[in-house]
């Protein structure tokens, strides 16, 4: 499998993970898993409002979706983007194919944002009782959150492949 994350194995007394990009950033890692769960989190909330267009709309739940995609959204790429990926870089166990892969995301996250913002657009007239057209804006909905699950999926597979999640716990604490 093609992956960014070069393990090493434990050795017998060392406190080191046996990955060692985790050793490198273990915070920034634990961070990225977190990250991951909140936007997993928000993707359930929309697939449930395009689970309910279009004749059990609760207006509330778009209200509040639309006020905390964008600011959740642009939050974590600024993170991964000006911390963790700088990060990865700079550890010399970094593979050739980081690069690239770190491009990849980049793009994807440029392509979420100006998504975000339409869809944004979007679950404020649902939330407002304003008229749309259901079936648009059930496809624009189900179009982000499977993006974003896809994204996280490359995600975990690139830069998390071989951290368990205990060893995400621990650098979390
Ligand atoms: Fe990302």
């Amino acid at each position: 499998m093609l992956t960014n994350i070069e393990n090493s194995k434990r050795i017998a007394g060392d406190t080191r993970t046996g990955n060692r990009l985790l050793d490198a950033g273990k915070r920034d890692l634990a961070w990225l898993d977190r990250a991951h769960a909140e936007q997993l989190a928000l993707c359930r909330e929309l697939e449930e409002i395009a689970d309910s267009l279009p004749a059990s709309i609760n207006r509330q739940k778009c209200i509040y979706a639309a006020k905390a995609l964008g600011p959740l959204i642009k939050g974590i790429h600024h993170y991964e983007e000006t911390v963790l990926f700088p990060q990865l870089q700079a550890n010399p166990d970094a593979t050739e194919a980081l690069g690239p892969t770190l491009e990849r995301l980049k793009f994807e996250h440029c392509e979420d944002e100006c998504f975000a913002e339409e869809l944004t657009d979007a679950l404020l007239k649902l939330g407002s009782g304003d008229r749309v057209n259901m079936e648009a804006v059930g496809y624009m909905l189900r179009g982000f959150f499977e993006g974003i699950r896809r994204h996280i999926a490359f995600e975990r597979e690139h830069l998390l492949q071989g951290v368990t999640d205990e060893e995400l716990q621990t650098a979390g604490a």
